[in-house]
């Protein structure tokens, strides 16, 4: 197998089936408009445009209305499957609805939709080092504040030490096959699972930390959007 055939095969599966019920609103959070284009445009702008991608499969919620019905996107082909009620499910969908052409065996990205900012680079450095991994890699942040347990009343209880804690962000890089069977374990013994990473370390695996940049944020509330607008407005 050769180095280019293996690349020619990225694939990536972006969750876009969320209601963002935490953000408020009519509009989910993936549509709303940001410098013209839904933050999902931006989202798959970010992820097709490395050379590396193939295409993606985005999930979308049953009956959206708002998707806009591409077929491509960056020149790249764009497919679409419906997604479920967590987001574990909604990825599983995204897996089954891969083409052939991606093997059982082969990385797959899966990459939020309301996680705009990705750089060039730190999806360079995740492939690099995630490919070279058996079990794959994501892309992860250290905490750099403080973190303190709360107790019932609101008062602390304690401080956490902060020493080897990371922020998991996407993109998640794992095996079709191996991550579909995670996903699945963790659905049976009902754990919900919050980033495909937690399904597989469920099954004992160790995937890699890739340090990315902090500002690789996920569009959570209204503020979160004012701040992607301004990085937008910076470059
Ligand atoms: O809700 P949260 O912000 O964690 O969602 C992260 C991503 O997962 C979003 O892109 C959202 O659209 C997607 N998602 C999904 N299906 C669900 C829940 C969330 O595709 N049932």
């Amino acid at each position: 197998m050769t180095p280019d055939r293996v690349r020619g095969r990225l694939w990536a599966v972006v969750p876009a089936a969320g209601s963002g019920s935490r953000f408020g609103g009519e509009v989910p959070k993936q549509y709303l408009a940001v410098d013209g284009q839904p933050l999902l445009a931006h989202t798959l702008q970010a992820l097709l445009a490395h050379p590396n991608l193939e295409g993606a499969v985005v999930v979308l919620a049953e009956g959206d209305a708002h998707w806009a019905g591409w077929s491509t996107f960056a020149g790249k082909p764009l497919l679409t499957c419906v997604g479920g009620r967590a987001r574990a499910d909604s990825v599983l969908a995204g897996l089954a609805a891969l083409p052939d052409s991606v093997r059982m065996d082969d990385f797959v990205l899966v990459h939020d939709a309301a996680r705009p900012n990705l750089r060039a680079a730190d999806l360079d450095q995740l492939l690099e080092r995630g490919r070279n991994d058996p079990v794959g890699a994501i892309l992860a942040s250290p905490v750099r504040d403080t973190l303190k347990r709360a107790g019932d009343d609101g008062g602390i209880d304690c401080t956490e030490p902060r020493e080897r804690l990371w922020r998991a962000l996407t993109p998640q890089l794992f095996r079709r096959l191996q991550l579909a069977r995670a996903l699945e374990a963790a659905r049976e013994a009902g754990v919900d699972v919050t980033d495909e990473s937690m399904a597989m370390e469920r099954q004992g695996l160790r995937p890699l930390l890739v340090e990315g940049a902090e500002d690789n944020f996920k569009i959570t509330t209204p503020a979160d959007l004012a701040r992607f607008e301004f990085v937008l407005s910076q470059r």
